[in-house]
């Protein structure tokens, strides 16, 4: 048994809460962006002799946009909960530790980046929650929008590292890696 059945659905449920992260963020950037919609609510509803402010725009854009981005921070929560899990799993379940000293150059790379994957998940949650909770914390303004900006530039490594992870894992079960895959399904080596 390389990985144990917790890892196995921790990798599984992570891939996914994280695609569906990011995906709250592709539709928040495109077709429900408030800036596009409330220029179409505002054209549109002129077609039809309706008058209303470029402020009314944003708000009903706004809030079109907003059901589907509670799904960030439902997703959110279950990202924080899969870290904390994760690192529970560090400590108890050590299935499938290798000496990072005896990997080769390149699973020493992989492995490095599964670190540095770890450490973004670990600030995207703390962050994450922090800027939901700002008022139970009394933050700042300033304060909650700097950590605002760092969030969302943070989010570039996921992005990177996302299409990368699986273009590698695909290349890697057709070179010399067979069954690596399936082995994150089936846990055998
Ligand atoms: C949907 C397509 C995906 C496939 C086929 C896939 C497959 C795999 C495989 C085969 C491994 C083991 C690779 C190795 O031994 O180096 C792995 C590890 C890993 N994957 Fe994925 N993965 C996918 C998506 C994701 C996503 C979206 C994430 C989230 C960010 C993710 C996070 C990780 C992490 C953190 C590890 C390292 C686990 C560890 O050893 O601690 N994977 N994945
Ligand atoms: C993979 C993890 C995550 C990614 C990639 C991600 C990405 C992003 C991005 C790109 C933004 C900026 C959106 C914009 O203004 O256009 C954002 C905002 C935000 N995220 Fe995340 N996020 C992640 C995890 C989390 C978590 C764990 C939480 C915690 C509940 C969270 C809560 C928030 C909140 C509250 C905002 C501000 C929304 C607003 O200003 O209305 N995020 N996120």
């Amino acid at each position: 048994m390389k990985y144990t059945l917790s890892f196995r659905i921790w990798h599984w449920l992570n891939a996914f809460v994280v695609l569906g992260l990011l995906s709250t963020v592709f539709l928040r950037k495109t077709f429900l962006s408030w800036r596009t919609n409330s220029e179409i609510l505002l054209n549109k509803l002129a077609d039809f002799d309706i008058t209303i402010t470029t402020e009314q725009a944003k708000i009903l854009a706004k809030s079109i946009r907003a059901g589907m981005w509670e799904w960030h921070i439902i997703l959110g929560y279950a990202l924080a909960t899969l870290v904390l899990y994760r690192i529970y799993l560090y400590f108890k379940d050590t299935s499938h530790k290798e000496n990072f000293s005896s990997l080769s150059l390149h699973k020493k790379g992989v492995h490095s980046l599964y670190y540095l994957l770890y450490a973004t998940l670990f600030f995207m949650s703390i962050s994450g929650l922090a800027i939901h909770f700002h008022e139970s914390l009394s933050l700042t303004k300033e304060l909650t929008h700097t950590i605002k900006e760092i969030h969302e530039a943070v989010f570039n490594i996921i992005l990177i590292f996302v299409p990368l992870h699986i273009v590698g894992v695909v290349i890697a079960e057709n070179k010399d890696e067979k069954g690596l895959i399936s082995t994150m399904v089936n846990g055998k080596r």
